[in-house]
């Protein structure tokens, strides 16, 4: 498998891996820069990360033509969609996002007020395509019902230790791509002993299995790294294979763990 890219149901298509960004503040335009220069295409943001302003100016740097880059965005639950939108735009110093999310369900509902201003962000050419985040099955279709479209990603904490089936079982029916973040559990899980078993026939590390796992999952990981070994590592995971048993091994390790408390998709 090459650094290949994923259809979205709206004919775009999106990287099939992409740089995390939360907390990537130690020289961030720096680090941008140097992933792209690796290749990476996707870059994933939010206002509260402390990021996007320097992934504007790494972005620059990097010399990169816009149309080559992937940038995702989110909106907050208490944001006016529209200001957001226009709010992080200016901090990455961009005139579009390729995809922005609502970042979490709003207490007590699906968020059709948020859905509905991101359509209008759209129809105004801010972003080009929208989805949501941490969202469980029934919320994604209550959205869908109450304004009849459905987001095109959901990007869900994922990772062998805490996934779910029934989750992208529903998204593969609805053809919604399933964006995985704390691919690498926050580097909690890397000692793991089976998982370091599996790198270690491989010759590779704990982290490239659990990036290599989600791109056989066909689920999209968005490791965040600062250290431009990491950084190098996290993208070298295009030249070896999984087997069908190590997949299941790894499919099997699932015991809805989560480095930020709970799943919120259960
Ligand atoms: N939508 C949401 O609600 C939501 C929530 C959480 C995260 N996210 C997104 O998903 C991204 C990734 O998740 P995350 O930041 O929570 O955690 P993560 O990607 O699972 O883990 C990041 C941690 O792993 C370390 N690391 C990276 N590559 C490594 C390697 N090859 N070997 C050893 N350690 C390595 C990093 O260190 P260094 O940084 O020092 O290199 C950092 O401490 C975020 O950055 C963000 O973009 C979204």
């Amino acid at each position: 498998m090459s650094h290949s890219t994923i259809a979205l149901r709206t004919g775009r298509r999106l990287p099939c891996l992409g740089l995390g960004t939360w907390k990537l503040t130690n020289d961030t335009a720096g680090a941008v820069e140097e992933a792209l220069r690796i290749g990476y295409r996707m870059i994933d943001t939010a206002v509260d990360y402390g990021s996007q302003s320097g992934i504007g100016e790494g972005l620059r740097r990097s010399g990169a033509p816009r149309d080559d880059i992937f940038i995702v965005t989110k909106i907050e639950e208490d944001d006016v969609p529209l200001d957001a939108v226009r709010r992080d735009l200016d901090e990455l110093g961009l005139d579009h996002a390729d995809l922005t999310l609502i970042h979490r369900p709003p207490p007590g509902g699906a968020g059709e007020a948020l859905w509905e201003g991101l359509i209008l962000a759209r129809e105004s050419g801010l972003v080009r395509d929208i989805g949501v985040s941490n969202y469980t099955a029934g919320l994604v279709d209550e959205l869908t019902v109450a304004l009849g479209e459905a987001p095109v990603v959901n990007q869900v904490e994922w990772s062998p230790f805490g996934h779910s089936d029934h989750l992208q079982a529903h998204h593969q029916d609805r053809d919604i791509v399933l964006m995985a973040y704390s691919p690498l559990t926050r580097a909690e899980r890397l000692g793991d002993a089976q998982l370091g078993q599996i790198a270690g026939r491989h010759g590779r590390t704990p982290a490239q299995v659990m990036i290599r796992w989600n791109l056989q999952r066909g689920t999209v990981p968005l490791p965040k790294a600062n250290a431009a070994r990491h950084i190098q590592e996290n993208f070298a995971v295009f030249d070896f294979e999984l087997s069908e048993d190590e997949m299941r091994r790894l499919d099997d390790m699932n015991e809805a763990w989560s480095a930020l408390g709970s799943l919120a998709y259960q």
